[in-house]
């Protein structure tokens, strides 16, 4: 099977923080894959923006040094690189000063796509957007990308939300959440919505419940700093978790449009109820082979968690009832990330007792090895009389579709392309992102308050037993990590 590749208009994509981490390792060779694909024309040009004075020579060095660590050698070759690098160019600017900025009006062209990915730290996206107008870079139709964390709490998201509208419109500003852009993402609505048989039972009275799994099975080494100011709620939960459950829960948008789709996810966030403090199991990793969560974070007193599992209840008329659960952790038994619907088992059952009674279960891989599974109930086969079983209809897309399914644009590769051709259907909006943290905040503030000590849980495991005492006292348990 080969995917049609539709390239996009030609384009001046300016990177803020082309020296970070984020442009080593997934902007770049997110574009470098776009670039080998033939999705980016022959004259998009990238420039790559930072405080450091190097030449572009220099930072195209670099930027080569990063795709080859990053890319393996099967995905590259020389000759398309050196094409490649043909598209770079790079400025030193000041974000907060004036340097570099003449220089930068003068390399964008005026009649291509102009976007600007701020992949820099909120606290200069201010800056960045005051002197994009006063230098008069930035046009009324330009684009600009933002990155998460999107504020640390409310207040924080609506300071950065008024930030950005005093430069740019809501149609103009792309913020990214990287789990929208994932493949299997975007299939959890055409399976909703391209099929006759899901839709009419995807509401509480066939749906026993939801769970949505997102383990890793990286500690938070390196990142320590950061991650000890947020903890899994403010870093998946608020975000990416929510995310999911919002395309899982929502109402059939009327079309497959920006603001159609935001519109219900938004309402799915605004119908979600509080949740009671024993709803919530929180952890913190300890020592494996890997030193433990308060070691990562050089932080001994640390009251931080590296994992959370939730009991969600959303108040509309579609799920009344259906619990849902969430689950993400680090230093986990494995990295696996799933939607699974729960369908709740037949009312009635013609078989004799011992014959068994399943329910059947449809499971959204997102990673690894993405694809689709639904259990179905079946006879067992033999001569044994009338035993039931479940067994998969699986479907993964490397076997199903073939090899090049599975190698899949990356999430940051779509979404970026998605900015040139200005669809923000999988991006986030702000009132969206202000009414997620409206309804985390009153979950940290009450942790804050107790000052509780997260639950300690073994690396490589499945969590704190709690999270599966949780489960079990509903009656349920949570899906194999
Ligand atoms: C990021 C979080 O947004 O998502 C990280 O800050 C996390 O802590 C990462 O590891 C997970 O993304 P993925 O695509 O690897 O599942």
């Amino acid at each position: 099977m080969v995917s049609r590749v539709i390239p996009v208009e030609a384009f001046d994509l300016v990177i803020f923080g082309a020296t970070g981490d984020l442009a080593r390792r997934k902007i770049l060779p997110g574009l470098y894959r776009r670039f080998c694909d033939g999705q980016m024309p022959q004259d998009a040009c990238i420039i790559g923006a930072a405080r450091t004075e190097q030449d572009s020579a220099a930072w195209i060095a670099q930027t080569v040094e990063a795709i080859e660590s990053y890319l393996p050698a099967s995905k590259r070759d020389a000759n398309t690189m050196a094409a490649f690098c043909e598209r770079l160019r790079y400025v030193a600017v000041d974000a907060m000063g004036d340097a570099g900025w003449a220089a930068l009006a003068q390399m964008m062209r005026p009649d291509v796509v102009q976007a600007f990915y701020f992949s820099v730290a909120p606290s200069l996206f201010g800056a960045l957007a005051e002197r994009l107008h006063h230098f008069n870079i930035a046009r009324q139709d330009a684009r600009i990308v933002v990155e998460k964390p999107f504020g640390r709490d409310r207040e924080t998201a609506r300071a950065l939300n008024a930030t950005l509208a005093a430069h740019f419109n809501e149609t103009q500003i792309y913020r990214i959440d990287h789990y929208l852009g994932k493949e299997t993402v975007q299939n959890l609505m055409a399976v909703r919505f391209g099929n006759t048989l899901f839709e009419p039972l995807w509401n509480a009275q066939y749906v026993d419940h939801v769970q949505i799994t997102v383990a890793e099975e990286v500690g938070v080494g390196g990142r320590g700093a950061y991650y000890d100011k947020s903890g899994a709620m403010r870093d998946m939960v608020q975000n990416h978790l929510m995310q999911l459950l919002c395309l899982t829960a929502m109402e059939p948008p009327a079309r497959f449009e920006p603001d159609a789709v935001r519109d219900e996810k938004l309402k799915v966030i605004r119908a979600l109820e509080p949740v009671a403090q024993k709803q919530i199991v929180r952890g913190q990793y300890q020592a494996g082979s890997n030193p433990s969560y308060l070691a990562d974070v050089e932080n001994p007193g640390s009251r931080t968690e590296s994992f959370i599992a939730m009991k969600l209840m959303i108040a509309n008329w579609r799920w009344n009832g259906t619990p849902f659960y969430l689950r993400t952790g680090k230093r986990m038994k494995a990295r696996k990330s799933e939607i699974v619907i729960h369908f709740k088992t037949p009312p009635h059952s013609i078989f004799d007792a011992d014959a068994g009674r399943m329910a059947n279960v449809l499971s959204i891989r997102l990673q690894p090895d993405e694809g689709i599974d639904l259990r179905v109930t079946i006879k067992e086969p033999g001569p044994g009389g009338m035993r039931l079983i479940d067994v998969p209809l699986d479907m993964s897309f490397a076997e199903a579709l073939g090899p090049e399914a599975a190698d899949v644009p990356d999430a940051y590769e779509r979404l970026i392309m998605d900015v040139i051709r200005g669809n923000q259907t999988l991006f986030m909006r702000g009132d969206e992102v202000e009414a997620a943290w409206a309804w985390t905040d009153p979950i940290i503030a009450a942790w804050e308050a107790q000052g509780a000590r997260p639950l300690p849980y073994a690396a490589g495991s499945t969590g704190p037993e709690e999270a599966a005492i949780m489960m079990h006292q509903d009656g349920r348990r949570w899906q194999d990590i």
